[in-house]
C-alpha cells in the first residue's frame, strides 16, 4: 500500500478547527480546535460520553461533523476520506483479532489483504517488536487480554500509517499489561509515528503524552504540556508527608514487572 504524500511537509499531523456534532437534540461537539504535531503523542482526556469517539470517528473518516474543518495527515476527512484513511489506523476498545487464526496468522492475512511484499517477514517483525514472538504460532483464542491488545496494534501498524488513533488502548488490561502497551506506544512515536490516543486513566496521559487535552462539554477547555497542566492550579504548600506505596507499586513489586510477558 502506498501512504499518500501529505501536501505540505510542515503542517500538523492533525488539524481540527471548530469542529460540531449532534446525535439529533445531544450536541457532543460544540467547537472543538485541536492540533497534533508530527511525531508526538497526544492524550484526549474526558469523561464518559464527553466525545472522545465521536472526535476519533469523525477523524477516522467513520462519521461525517456537521460543521467545521479537520485535516488528518494534509487531507481534508470531507473532501479525502481515502488518502485519510490511507494515511491512518484506528485501534479500538475491542479487540479486532481473528481467534481461530494464530497471531502470526492475523498479522499476515492483514498484509496480504494490504498487498505487501513478504507477509511472513512483516509480521515475524512484529511479533518481535510487540514480544509475541513465543507466542506467534499459538491461536490468538489462548492470548491474555494484553497480548490480544498487543497484536491488535501490531496489526493496525501493518503498512506503516502515519498517524495512528487507539481509543483507550488499554481499558481493561492489568498494570503490567498496560506498561507493555504504553512501550510500545513509546516506540511507535520514537520512529516518528503520531499517536492520538483517548484515556480515562490520568496516569496513562502522564506517563505517555507529549501534550494532553480535556474536552469537556463539547470543547477542548485546556491543551498543554503536563508542566503547563500542573501550573494551572496554585503550587501546593509544603507539607510532610510519609510517602506511602500505591496499590500500584505493591502489585507491580509483588507480581513484577519482569515476569516472561508470553505465559501470560
Ligand atoms: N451514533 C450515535 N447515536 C446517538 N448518540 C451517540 C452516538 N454516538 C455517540 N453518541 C452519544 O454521544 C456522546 C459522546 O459519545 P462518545 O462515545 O464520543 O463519548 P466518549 O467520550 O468516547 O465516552 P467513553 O469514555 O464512555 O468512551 C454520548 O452521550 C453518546 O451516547
Ligand atoms: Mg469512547
Amino acid at each position: 500500500m502506498s501512504i499518500p504524500a501529505p501536501t505540505d511537509h510542515l503542517a500538523p499531523a492533525i488539524h481540527v478547527r471548530g469542529l460540531e456534532k449532534s446525535f439529533k437534540q445531544l450536541k457532543v461537539l460544540r467547537g472543538v480546535d485541536v492540533d497534533v504535531a508530527r511525531g508526538s503523542i497526544f492524550a484526549l482526556l474526558g469523561s464518559n460520553g464527553a466525545g472522545k469517539t465521536t472526535v476519533v470517528r469523525i477523524l477516522a473518516t467513520l462519521l461525517k461533523a456537521d460543521r467545521g474543518e479537520a485535516r488528518v495527515n494534509g487531507f481534508d476527512v470531507a473532501t479525502h476520506p481515502v488518502d485519510v484513511r490511507e494515511s491512518i489506523s484506528l485501534t479500538g476498545q475491542f479487540a479486532a483479532v481473528d481467534e481461530i487464526l494464530s497471531g502470526r496468522e492475523n498479522l499476515v492475512l492483514v498484509a496480504r489483504l494490504r498487498h505487501l511484499p513478504d507477509p511472513g517477514v512483516i509480521a515475524d517483525d512484529l511479533l518481535r517488536r510487540f514480544s509475541l514472538t513465543d507466542a506467534g504460532a499459538r491461536r490468538v483464542a489462548t492470548y491474555s487480554g494484553g497480548m490480544r491488545r498487543r497484536l491488535d496494534i501490531a496489526m493496525s501498524l501493518i503498512g506503516n500509517p502515519p498517524v495512528v488513533f487507539l481509543d483507550e488502548p488499554t481499558t481493561g488490561l492489568d498494570p503490567e499489561a498496560r506498561i507493555e502497551v504504553w512501550h510500545a506506544v513509546k516506540e511507535l512515536a520514537d520512529g516518528g509515528t503520531t499517536v492520538l490516543l483517548t484515556t480515562q486513566h490520568l496516569d496513562e496521559a502522564e506517563q505517555l503524552a507529549d501534550r494532553i487535552a480535556i474536552l469537556h462539554e463539547g470543547r477542548i477547555i485546556v491543551n498543554g504540556t503536563l508542566d503547563e497542566l500542573r501550573r494551572l492550579l496554585p503550587p501546593g504548600e509544603v507539607v510532610y508527608v510519609e510517602k506511602q506505596p500505591t496499590l500500584e507499586d505493591v502489585f507491580l513489586a509483588l507480581v513484577g514487572a519482569g515476569t516472561d510477558k508470553e505465559q501470560r
